[in-house]
Protein backbone atom coordinates (compact mmCIF):
# COMPACT_ATOMS: atom_id res chain seq x y z
CA UNK A 1 0.00 0.00 0.00
CA UNK A 2 1.20 3.14 0.52
CA UNK A 3 1.95 6.51 2.80
CA UNK A 4 0.49 9.41 2.10
CA UNK A 5 1.62 13.08 2.01
CA UNK A 6 -0.06 14.73 5.54
CA UNK A 7 -1.43 18.01 5.27
CA UNK A 8 0.16 20.24 7.17
CA UNK A 9 -1.34 23.20 9.53
CA UNK A 10 -2.02 26.17 7.40
CA UNK A 11 -3.62 24.30 4.17
CA UNK A 12 -7.32 25.82 4.36
CA UNK A 13 -8.61 21.54 3.56
CA UNK A 14 -8.23 21.01 7.30
CA UNK A 15 -10.29 23.02 7.92
CA UNK A 16 -13.31 22.15 6.42
CA UNK A 17 -16.23 20.05 7.75
CA UNK A 18 -16.03 15.88 6.09
CA UNK A 19 -18.88 14.17 4.86
CA UNK A 20 -20.33 10.92 5.87
CA UNK A 21 -19.89 7.53 4.22
CA UNK A 22 -22.55 5.92 3.28
CA UNK A 23 -23.46 2.32 3.86
CA UNK A 24 -22.87 1.34 0.10
CA UNK A 25 -19.38 2.80 -0.11
CA UNK A 26 -18.11 0.61 2.24
CA UNK A 27 -16.55 -1.80 -0.20
CA UNK A 28 -14.18 0.89 -2.13
CA UNK A 29 -12.55 1.84 1.39
CA UNK A 30 -9.56 -1.09 1.82
CA UNK A 31 -7.44 1.04 0.34
CA UNK A 32 -8.04 3.93 1.85
CA UNK A 33 -7.69 2.42 5.13
CA UNK A 34 -4.50 0.61 4.19
CA UNK A 35 -2.81 3.89 3.19
CA UNK A 36 -4.27 5.24 6.53
CA UNK A 37 -2.82 2.40 8.65
CA UNK A 38 0.94 2.92 6.50
CA UNK A 39 0.86 6.44 7.19
CA UNK A 40 0.10 6.34 11.09
CA UNK A 41 2.78 3.94 10.98
CA UNK A 42 5.53 5.36 9.28
CA UNK A 43 4.78 8.72 11.32
CA UNK A 44 5.27 7.14 14.53
CA UNK A 45 1.20 8.37 15.29
CA UNK A 46 -1.12 6.85 17.12
CA UNK A 47 -4.32 8.53 15.20
CA UNK A 48 -5.01 9.50 11.95
CA UNK A 49 -8.11 11.19 10.02
CA UNK A 50 -8.92 10.66 6.52
CA UNK A 51 -8.81 14.61 5.70
CA UNK A 52 -5.04 14.47 6.88
CA UNK A 53 -4.09 12.81 4.04
CA UNK A 54 -6.41 14.84 1.47
CA UNK A 55 -9.98 12.74 1.89
CA UNK A 56 -12.58 14.68 3.40
CA UNK A 57 -14.74 11.73 4.75
CA UNK A 58 -15.63 10.95 8.56
CA UNK A 59 -12.92 8.45 9.19
CA UNK A 60 -10.27 8.03 11.84
CA UNK A 61 -8.11 5.27 12.75
CA UNK A 62 -6.11 4.77 15.95
CA UNK A 63 -4.37 2.30 18.24
CA UNK A 64 -1.01 2.04 19.86
CA UNK A 65 0.46 -1.12 21.75
CA UNK A 66 2.00 -1.24 24.94
CA UNK A 67 5.26 0.30 24.35
CA UNK A 68 8.20 0.90 26.53
CA UNK A 69 8.76 3.75 24.58
CA UNK A 70 5.92 5.42 25.72
CA UNK A 71 5.55 4.23 28.90
CA UNK A 72 2.87 6.20 30.28
CA UNK A 73 0.41 5.14 27.31
CA UNK A 74 -2.30 2.58 27.99
CA UNK A 75 -2.60 0.56 24.93
CA UNK A 76 -6.11 0.94 22.78
CA UNK A 77 -6.91 -1.32 20.34
CA UNK A 78 -6.09 -0.65 16.63
CA UNK A 79 -9.96 0.45 15.13
CA UNK A 80 -11.45 1.64 12.30
CA UNK A 81 -13.80 4.29 13.40
CA UNK A 82 -16.52 5.94 10.71
CA UNK A 83 -19.06 8.39 10.80
CA UNK A 84 -18.44 8.63 14.73
CA UNK A 85 -20.23 10.24 16.89
CA UNK A 86 -19.31 11.55 20.70
CA UNK A 87 -21.78 11.42 23.54
CA UNK A 88 -19.85 13.10 26.92
CA UNK A 89 -20.32 10.87 29.73
CA UNK A 90 -19.34 13.57 32.41
CA UNK A 91 -18.87 17.35 32.26
CA UNK A 92 -15.15 17.16 33.77
CA UNK A 93 -12.11 18.17 31.84
CA UNK A 94 -8.54 17.03 31.98
CA UNK A 95 -5.41 19.12 30.60
CA UNK A 96 -3.07 16.95 28.66
CA UNK A 97 -0.35 17.22 26.10
CA UNK A 98 -0.64 16.83 22.69
CA UNK A 99 0.66 16.58 19.34
CA UNK A 100 -0.80 16.15 15.95
CA UNK A 101 0.69 15.22 12.24
CA UNK A 102 -0.61 17.78 10.92
CA UNK A 103 1.45 20.34 13.45
CA UNK A 104 4.94 18.72 13.69
CA UNK A 105 7.52 19.31 15.91
CA UNK A 106 4.89 21.21 18.02
CA UNK A 107 2.75 20.25 21.76
CA UNK A 108 -0.05 21.53 23.21
CA UNK A 109 -1.80 21.53 26.35
CA UNK A 110 -5.59 20.84 25.64
CA UNK A 111 -8.44 20.26 27.49
CA UNK A 112 -10.42 17.46 26.86
CA UNK A 113 -13.69 15.50 28.33
CA UNK A 114 -12.56 12.63 30.85
CA UNK A 115 -15.24 9.71 29.78
CA UNK A 116 -16.83 9.83 26.39
CA UNK A 117 -18.82 6.71 24.90
CA UNK A 118 -17.58 6.75 21.06
CA UNK A 119 -20.32 4.93 18.93
CA UNK A 120 -19.66 4.46 14.53
CA UNK A 121 -19.39 1.08 12.21
CA UNK A 122 -16.13 -0.35 11.39
CA UNK A 123 -14.71 -1.19 7.87
CA UNK A 124 -16.99 -4.24 8.24
CA UNK A 125 -20.20 -1.58 8.70
CA UNK A 126 -20.72 -3.45 12.27
CA UNK A 127 -21.59 -0.94 14.80
CA UNK A 128 -18.91 0.02 17.72
CA UNK A 129 -19.68 1.51 20.98
CA UNK A 130 -17.30 1.66 23.57
CA UNK A 131 -17.07 3.60 26.54
CA UNK A 132 -13.56 5.04 27.43
CA UNK A 133 -11.85 7.48 29.44
CA UNK A 134 -8.70 9.29 29.98
CA UNK A 135 -5.77 9.05 27.49
CA UNK A 136 -8.33 6.86 25.28
CA UNK A 137 -10.87 9.19 25.51
CA UNK A 138 -8.48 12.11 24.39
CA UNK A 139 -7.05 10.61 21.26
CA UNK A 140 -11.09 10.25 20.02
CA UNK A 141 -11.32 13.50 20.66
CA UNK A 142 -8.54 14.64 18.92
CA UNK A 143 -8.90 11.89 15.74
CA UNK A 144 -12.95 13.32 15.70
CA UNK A 145 -12.29 16.54 15.63
CA UNK A 146 -10.62 16.64 12.50
CA UNK A 147 -13.67 15.53 10.67
CA UNK A 148 -15.12 19.25 11.73
CA UNK A 149 -11.84 21.30 11.07
CA UNK A 150 -10.84 21.53 14.56
CA UNK A 151 -7.11 21.49 14.85
CA UNK A 152 -5.55 20.78 18.53
CA UNK A 153 -4.01 24.73 18.71
CA UNK A 154 -7.50 26.00 18.10
CA UNK A 155 -8.73 23.97 21.72
CA UNK A 156 -5.69 25.37 23.75
CA UNK A 157 -6.59 27.80 26.76
CA UNK A 158 -3.21 28.99 27.66
CA UNK A 159 -0.99 29.47 24.52
CA UNK A 160 1.62 29.63 26.98
CA UNK A 161 1.24 26.22 26.81
CA UNK A 162 1.89 25.85 23.34
CA UNK A 163 5.26 25.67 21.72
CA UNK A 164 7.97 22.63 20.05
CA UNK A 165 8.93 19.79 21.81
CA UNK A 166 12.86 19.83 22.02
CA UNK A 167 12.41 23.53 23.86
CA UNK A 168 9.04 22.20 25.90
CA UNK A 169 11.28 19.25 27.23
CA UNK A 170 14.32 21.40 28.44
CA UNK A 171 11.37 23.47 30.33
CA UNK A 172 10.24 20.28 32.06
CA UNK A 173 6.94 20.34 30.25
CA UNK A 174 5.50 16.81 31.56
CA UNK A 175 4.55 14.80 28.58
CA UNK A 176 5.31 11.46 27.18
CA UNK A 177 2.39 10.60 25.18
CA UNK A 178 3.08 9.94 21.60
CA UNK A 179 1.63 12.68 18.85
CA UNK A 180 -1.61 12.03 17.48
NI1 LIG B 1 -4.20 15.29 14.73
Amino acid sequence: MAVREILRMGDPRLLQVSTEIQVHELGSLPELIEDMWDTMQATDGIGLAAPQIGVFRRLVVFGIEATPRYPEAPPIPPTVLINPRIDMLTQERSEGWEGCLSVPGMRGLVPRYDRIRYSGIDAQGLPISRDVEDFHARVVQHECDHLDGVLYPMRIEDMRNFGFEPELAAADAAFDEPPE
